[in-house]
């Protein structure tokens, strides 16, 4: 039995985390085993990455280094983690993926294209089946992130890097059409909620037809 495997995109500030919480609620509420998990992390070592990758006190990490480590993190949680709760029949839900390398370090940081090759490597042939991409503009993700006091290494970098994401996520979302679904995440709780239902149920629909 395979499950699914869905991931969260978007701006910093976009609501990924309330969103992910209440959409498990609603696949737990309707039978499914549900895991939420996030990147970096997900795992112990990947967890320890994470610190690494994100405190603000390591001013000296290169790109390259930065880049590396998030694939480093991510090689480790599909092995350890996504890859065998899918094959168990789980719906994974992840915190960002192999996309928010693509947005924030080949565009964000201007690294290109070898950060697709290196994470094509990382994640051995797992993608997605769903990405959802909640999206807002960087201005109202930074104003939104204004409202917490402990920025890591990522969210204290200037409007013009953000800007460079959300350049690299709108090309990701032409270039993915298949798996990409955009969610207009500037409406309310409620709303973005239920437009995510919405979506689910009808890839659900579309599955069932072409079985
Ligand atoms: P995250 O914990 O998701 O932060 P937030 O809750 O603010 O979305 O991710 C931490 C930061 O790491 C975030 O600024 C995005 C960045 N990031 C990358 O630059 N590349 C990656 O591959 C991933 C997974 C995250």
């Amino acid at each position: 039995m395979k499950g699914l495997f869905i991931s969260f995109e978007g701006p910093d500030g976009c609501g990924k985390s309330t969103q992910i919480k209440l959409f498990a609620d609603y696949l737990k509420a309707r039978g499914f085993d549900v895991v939420i998990t996030r990147e970096p992390g997900g795992t112990p070592i990947s967890e320890k990455i994470r610190e690494v990758i994100l405190d603000p006190a390591n001013k000296e990490e290169c790109d390259i280094c930065e880049m590396l480590l998030y694939a480093a993190a991510r090689a480790q949680h599909v092995a350890e983690l996504i890859k065998p709760s899918v094959e168990a029949g789980k719906i994974v839900l992840c915190d960002r993926f192999v996309d928010s390398s693509i947005a924030y370090q080949a565009y964000g940081r201007g690294l290109g294209e070898q950060v697709e090759i290196v994470n094509g490597y990382a994640v051995q042939g797992l993608m997605p089946d769903i990405t959802f991409f909640l999206s807002i503009s960087a201005e109202e993700g930074m104003r939104r992130n204004k409202k917490t006091d402990k920025k890591d290494r990522l969210e204290q970098e200037a409007l013009a890097f953000h800007d460079k994401v959300h350049e690299g996520y709108l090309k990701i979302v032409e270039k993915s059409k298949d798996r990409m679904i955009v969610i207009d995440a500037s409406k309310s709780v409620d709303e973005v909620l239920e437009e995510l239902k919405e979506k689910f149920e009808a890839f659900e629909a579309r599955k069932a037809l072409a079985k």
